[in-house]
């Protein structure tokens, strides 16, 4: 698919002193010289920031990070977790289509996706809460079928549960990402065969389930970065 820049786009961009902070921070990580090396944390705060990449922004992480503007949408034109145009408020459901999650049934999430969101990719739903599109192969094959929303995957799933997740947001909640048929993560569906005395029955979650529900880190840092910065606008 062709990823260009949005053709509306805002004047400026900058982060919140909270994010400024992060970032720099970020950019301490990488050798004396090797500060490019922070484009990809640096965009995806941007994007969390704004709610989609806009030009101005990646102008600016490029001039944070002393890199040439084209560089920098090199990287974020290429990767599909950048969103190079407006997206869904509450939710970007990235639809994984490729060969695992297609014999399982993408095509099936994709429906619910055009009867619930929009009947076409890219495109906000009515209330401007939801967007999708099918991307390729997410990494998550073995818990097949997919789909990425935010910084979470939602896995193991059919029609009736991508509908209750939408519903989900739609009404203010948001549900717990990972294997949404009991699994733990992508041991077999029957149970474990080996490696049986490392089951550790305490543990209800894995490691990235367990940021998003227990430290919260998931699409709520979304919205409450994007009401800040809101207001932020709306005191200038
Ligand atoms: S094919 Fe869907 S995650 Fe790999």
């Amino acid at each position: 698919m062709l990823r260009r820049l949005h053709h509306d786009q805002p004047d400026s961009f900058s982060f919140t002193k909270e994010n400024l902070t992060w970032a720099k921070n970020q950019i301490k990580k990488y050798p004396k010289g090797r500060e490019a090396s922070a484009i990809i944390p640096l965009l995806w705060r941007a994007q969390e920031q704004e709610g989609w990449l806009t030009r101005p922004a990646i102008e600016y992480v490029s001039q944070m990070l002393d890199m040439a503007f084209i560089r920098a949408l090199e990287v974020a034109s290429f990767y599909f977790m950048f969103q190079l145009q407006p997206v869904g408020g509450v939710a970007h459901v990235q639809v994984c289509g490729t060969t695992s999650c297609m014999i399982c049934g993408s095509e099936e999430l994709a429906e619910i996706c055009k009867k619930y969101i929009s009947p076409n990719q890219l495109e906000l739903s009515e209330n401007g809460k939801f967007s999708w599109e099918e991307v390729e192969c997410l990494g998550a094959c073995s818990n097949a079928p997919m789909v990425q929303i935010g910084k979470d995957y939602y896995e193991d799933l059919n029609p009736s549960k991508l509908l209750n997740i939408l519903e989900e947001f739609e009404n203010g909640r948001i549900p717990p990402p990972g294997p949404q048929n009991e699994r733990f993560a992508a041991e077999p569906a029957s149970g474990l065969t080996t490696l049986k005395e490392f089951k550790n029955e305490k543990l209800r979650n894995n490691a990235s389930v367990d940021l998003a529900v227990t430290l919260k880190d998931t699409v709520t840092w979304l919205g409450v970065s994007k009401s800040k910065s809101k207001s932020k606008k709306q005191e200038n």
